[in-house]
């Protein structure tokens, strides 16, 4: 069991994340400049929880005592973001890339040492005012390079969940079904975050070793959203790979 804080929690991404790892049993701190907006969050997340799982163990949602026994409770809390880091072993960043910064100083010094902080920040150019299926290059070369120049030096950045639909994440009926390229960190690191993948029902983790290629990875997202638009993929295409040794 991990304590994860998710910043930006109350967000698409953020709460699409939040309710997977809390149904694997996880312990999670969404974060948001507001401490009551992350509180409110936290709480409706941990009704969808109790839902699924109704609907899964084909329980009524009126029979309380049914629920008190047999359904485990999401552990699902609101902190300001700074809190959030706090109290967390992985600290995921899931703001729009135009707030990275602004929000990365408002937490930096709850980053120490032993933390993981994992990047899903795509540098879209619509956070700039243009189009969602392009991207500004950051000067230090990605969102998640952005993120590493800032934190401290011996804190770990990991970049992942760039390439997931925040829509396919939220619909707990189905599993996922895409890879997840996970990079940057030392490699122990690196396998807990893909451990944290595989946590999700249809991810499949895949080492892409060092953090600069977060370069290459931001970018598919911008692919991937002109992709549904010329397909109409509402809910979000995902990417395999294949003949991947096992
Ligand atoms: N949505 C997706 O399908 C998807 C997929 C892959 C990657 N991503 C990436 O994941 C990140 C989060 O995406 P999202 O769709 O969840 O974003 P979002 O819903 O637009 O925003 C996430 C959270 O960021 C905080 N925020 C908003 N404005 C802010 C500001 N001025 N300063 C500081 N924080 C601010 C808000 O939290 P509070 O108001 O509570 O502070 C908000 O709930 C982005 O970088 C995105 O590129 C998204």
């Amino acid at each position: 069991m991990k304590k994860i804080a998710i910043i930006g929690g109350t967000g698409e991404q953020g709460t699409g994340l939040a309710l997977r790892w809390a149904i694997a049993g996880h312990e999670i701190y969404i974060g948001s400049r507001e401490e009551s907006k992350a509180c409110e969050v936290a709480d409706d997340l941990k009704l969808i929880c109790i839902d699924t799982a109704c609907s899964l163990l084909e329980i009524e949602r009126s029979d309380i005592e049914a629920i008190k026994e047999k359904v485990p409770e999401a552990k699902i809390f609101g902190f300001d973001n700074l809190e959030a880091a706090n109290r967390a072993d992985i600290v995921v960043i899931s703001v729009p890339y135009s707030h990275l910064i602004p929000t990365m100083s408002s937490i930096k010094e709850s980053l120490t040492e032993e933390k993981i902080v994992v990047s899903v920040v795509v540098p879209l150019s619509n956070a700039v005012g243009g189009k969602a299926t392009t991207i500004i290059h950051p000067w230090e070369g990605s969102a998640a390079e952005v993120i590493k120049s800032i934190v401290p030096e011996n804190v770990h950045v990991i970049s992942a969940f760039q390439n997931v639909s925040a829509e396919r994440l939220s619909d707990l009926s189905n599993p996922v079904e895409c890879d997840i390229l996970v990079c940057g960190g030392q490699k122990d690191k690196r396998k807990e975050i893909m451990k944290l993948v595989q946590d999700i029902p249809g991810l499949r983790a895949i080492d892409a070793g060092l953090l600069h290629n977060s370069r290459i990875i931001e970018p598919l997202t911008a692919l991937l959203i002109g992709m549904n638009i010329r397909y109409k993929v509402k809910e979000g295409m995902g990417i395999r790979f294949t003949h991947l040794p096992e």
